[in-house]
């Protein structure tokens, strides 16, 4: 499902934990060289008789679930968990210019999973870091386009406006924008932003209004900024 060439890290199981929560879930340390306790997340082997159910994973009822789902997911395989998410994912897709292997990638595809996202659509490099993914990606689905007139064609074919998010000269409050039901958002990459020929393919520019000193926030940030606003007014 996942179009990009940089191995998947692990099966399913204890690798797919998120070491976030793990951390979260560790009682207080008294010393900053002391491990860290075992995660308690999750769930232990199922207790009793098994549910008879094509759902569930016969490897996890027995062994337990610390994979980073949420808990109405505990014990299903990753196949029934994707089919469960593609028959409600909202019709919103994201895509994100990739041209110097941007980090931001992982955590946008992250968010995308988090906010139910259609797809995601990784325009230039193929390859594409994975680490901040924390293997969402496993139940997201991910398009690559080798460039930015192929993810067009794409766009046209599918009947999807491309919303572009940048803080350029023109660009719309998001507060004020329209932000169509089923659209494309698009989001540039760290220093340059969004390429010409991706602001140029775009029906609309809109910004996020900003308070500091800063000239913008990351994209993985603007990203669940705007996919947050979009299911706010449509989720
Ligand atoms: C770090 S920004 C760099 C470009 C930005 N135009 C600038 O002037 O610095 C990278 C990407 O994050 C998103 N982004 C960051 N801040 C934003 C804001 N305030 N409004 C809309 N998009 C933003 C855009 O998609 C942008 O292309």
């Amino acid at each position: 499902m996942t179009d990009a060439d940089e191995p998947t890290p692990a099966p399913d199981g204890a690798a797919e934990s998120d070491p976030t929560d793990a951390a979260r879930s560790a009682a207080p340390s008294t010393s900053a060289h002391e491990p860290l306790p075992t995660p308690t997340h999750g769930v232990g082997p199922w207790p009793g008789e098994w549910p008879d159910d094509p759902r569930y994973d016969s490897e996890l009822l027995a062994e337990g679930d610390r994979r980073n789902v949420v808990d109405e997911y505990r014990y299903w395989t990753m196949e029934a968990i994707v089919a469960d998410l593609d028959a409600k994912r909202h019709p919103f897709h994201v895509a994100i210019e990739n041209w110097q292997h941007d980090l931001n990638i992982g955590s946008i595809v992250r968010s995308a999973n988090a906010f139910l996202a259609a797809e995601v659509h990784i325009i230039g490099k193929r390859r594409w870091n994975r680490r901040g993914a924390m293997v969402t990606d496993r139940y997201q689905h991910v398009r690559h386009h080798e460039d930015v007139d192929a993810f067009t064609a794409w766009a046209q074919d599918a009947g999807l406006p491309v919303i572009a998010i940048d803080n350029v000269e023109g660009s719309v409050p998001v507060n004020r924008a329209e932000l169509p039901e089923a659209c494309v958002l698009l989001f540039g990459q760290e220093g340059p932003g969004l390429s010409p020929e991706a602001l140029a393919a775009a029906s609309a520019v809109v910004e996020i209004t900003q308070y500091g000193s800063t000239r913008s926030i990351n994209a993985a940030s603007a990203a669940a900024v705007v996919m947050y606003e979009w299911c706010r007014r449509w989720g």
